[in-house]
C-alpha cells in the first residue's frame, strides 16, 4: 500500500532576500525620506503615508536619483522571474509607489486591482515588525472547522519582513498586516503593480 497527499492548487509567493544590499538599502531610503509627496492612504489608513498619488514610478526614480541606477531592471529583471514560475507572460512594471508606516499604523486587507504580479520590497523594518499576512484565496477553507492545523485549511498565511527582502505575488492575493498594529517606527516599502509587456 502506499498512501501520499497532492497538493493540488498552491499558490506561488517568491521571495528574494538580499535583493538590494545594506549599503543600497540605505541610499534608497535617504531619497524616498526626502520625498515630499507622500500622503495619507487609504489603505494604510492611520499614522501612515504613501507616494501612490504623486511619485507613481518610485521604483524608475529611485534608479535616476540614486547610485542604484539598475534597480529598474533588476526590479523587472525579478519580475519576469516570477513571472516564468507562474506561467505569466513577460511583465512590464506598471506603477510602483513608496509608504512610510509609524507606530499605530496598520494594512487594510487588500488586492492590487489592474495589475497581474506585485511585489513589496522592505526597506526600514525592525525585529517587532508585523509580517506580511496573506489570505487564503479558497472559500472552502473556513467550511469545517479544524481540529488542527495544516497547510489544507490555512485561512492566513505569513511571510516574515526584513530589510533587502522582495516579496513578490499575484496581484488578486488578498493581503495585509490582519489588524496587527505596526510597532516600527518608519517601517519603509516599496510596492510595485505589472501589466503584460
Ligand atoms: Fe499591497
Amino acid at each position: 500500500m502506499q498512501i501520499y497527499v497532492e497538493s493540488l492548487f498552491p499558490t506561488g509567493v517568491m521571495i528574494i532576500d538580499n535583493f538590494i544590499d545594506e549599503h543600497e538599502c540605505d541610499e534608497i531610503l535617504t531619497y524616498i525620506r526626502g520625498l515630499d509627496m507622500h500622503q495619507k492612504d487609504d489603505t494604510v489608513p492611520v499614522n501612515a503615508k504613501s507616494s501612490f498619488d504623486g511619485v507613481t514610478d518610485i521604483v524608475k526614480e529611485v534608479s535616476k536619483h540614486t547610485a542604484v541606477d539598475d534597480f529598474y531592471d533588476r526590479t523587472t529583471f525579478a519580475l519576469n522571474e516570477y513571472a516564468n514560475v507562474i506561467g505569466q507572460p513577460e511583465l512590464k512594471l506598471s506603477n510602483s509607489w513608496s509608504h512610510i508606516q509609524y507606530e499605530g499604523s496598520y494594512v487594510v486587507d487588500h488586492t492590487h486591482p489592474n495589475s497581474k504580479v506585485s511585489g513589496v520590497l522592505y526597506l526600514n523594518t525592525s525585529k517587532e515588525s508585523n509580517n506580511l499576512i496573506f489570505k487564503n484565496p479558497n472559500p472552502y477553507c473556513k467550511i469545517d472547522a479544524p481540529v488542527n492545523g495544516t497547510e489544507f485549511n490555512f485561512t492566513i498565511n505569513e511571510i516574515p519582513v526584513g530589510n533587502g527582502r522582495l516579496v513578490m505575488f499575484p496581484s488578486w492575493l488578498e493581503h495585509g498586516s490582519n489588524y496587527n498594529i505596526n510597532k516600527t517606527q518608519g517601517r519603509t516599502m516599496i510596492s510595485f503593480n505589472s501589466l503584460v509587456k
